[in-house]
């Protein structure tokens, strides 16, 4: 395990990198009409990569490595393949919902996270078109732009905001799980499902507690690390997306996650997505 001392050099320097690739998404957003972007097609005509990913990577890559090159780094443009270890690794989404930064959309932003041991143990998340900065160190708290963030306390399904996303993957088995997971959402019912462009973004949220709960299959490391112990240092719960009995600890590369402000509720979608076969329908 890395010292308390070392815990926070790493927390500023993982803050200034997303701060300054956080900048570059802004600038990009708000200068669009003059800043063509150069789109690339990834797994599917929706699952896009532009040259400022790129970019964005490239400016947090460089500080990250000048400031400890030991440090193992799995990040999503140029080193998605880094075998996941015990070490100290930076874990970086440069630009976390490409699709809505294609858009010009508020939901996407920068999410570095380092886990040590396989565990996520610091995170920075970084949504410059909602200025919002989110960060967390293990058992020092969350915190959203200096200030000290919960999550909710709704343990009522119908009460509860959820939300889903729609994911790359547009086979009709994958469709039809979607489909049924939301129509069983609705029919609760809870009082609304919403889908946003940002898995770092939408965990963040149930941080903050704005948004109640946020499952998905399909997402990577990248998305996750960062603010799954934001999540936690919350006060909230996030495990992997078919694990019903809370049984074994969440693994960040199993490509999906249930994050809730309660565990009750991470029951209820671990449950959903068993029922509705999610996890087969969007990986096989
Ligand atoms: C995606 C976003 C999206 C989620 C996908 C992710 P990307 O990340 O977080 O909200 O539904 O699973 O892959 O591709 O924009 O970095
Ligand atoms: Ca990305």
């Amino acid at each position: 395990m890395l010292s308390e001392e070392r815990l926070t050099q790493c927390l500023e320097v993982a803050l200034a990198a997303a701060n300054k690739a956080g900048a570059l998404i802004k600038e990009c957003i708000d200068l669009r009409a003059s800043k063509p972007l150069e789109i690339e097609e990834k797994s599917s005509s929706a699952d896009m990569v532009t040259q400022y990913d790129k970019k964005c990577e490239d400016i947090v890559l460089e500080m990250l490595r000048a400031f400890d090159p030991s440090f193992e780094i799995l990040s999503e443009e140029s080193n998605p393949d880094t075998p996941f270890t015990a070490n100290p690794t930076w874990i970086v989404d440069p630009i976390d919902g490409t699709t809505s930064f294609v858009h010009g959309s508020f939901d996407c932003g920068v999410s570095i996270g380092l886990a040590v041991g396989k565990e996520p143990v610091l995170g920075v998340v970084v949504l410059p078109l909602m200025q919002e900065v989110f960060t967390a160190v293990k058992g020092r708290g969350s915190f959203c732009n200096g200030r000290r963030i919960h999550v909710s306390n709704c343990t009522d399904l119908k009460r509860a905001i959820v939300c889903t996303h729609t994911m790359y993957r547009r086979t009709p088995e994958a469709i039809e799980a979607l489909l049924n997971i939301n129509r069983e959402l609705l029919s609760v019912p809870v009082h609304a499902v919403r889908s946003y462009g940002s898995a770092a973004m939408d965990m963040c949220s149930v941080a903050m507690g704005r948004i109640d709960l946020y499952f998905e299959v399909g997402i990577q490391a990248w998305d996750m690390c960062a603010a799954t112990i934001i999540v936690r240092e919350a006060g909230g719960h996030v495990r992997n997306s078919d694990d019903v009995a809370n049984a074994v600890p969440l693994d960040i590369t199993s490509k999906g996650m249930c994050c809730a402000a309660n565990p009750a509720l991470a029951d209820f979608a671990a449950a959903l997505v068993v029922k509705h076969n999610y996890r087969n329908a969007i990986l096989n």
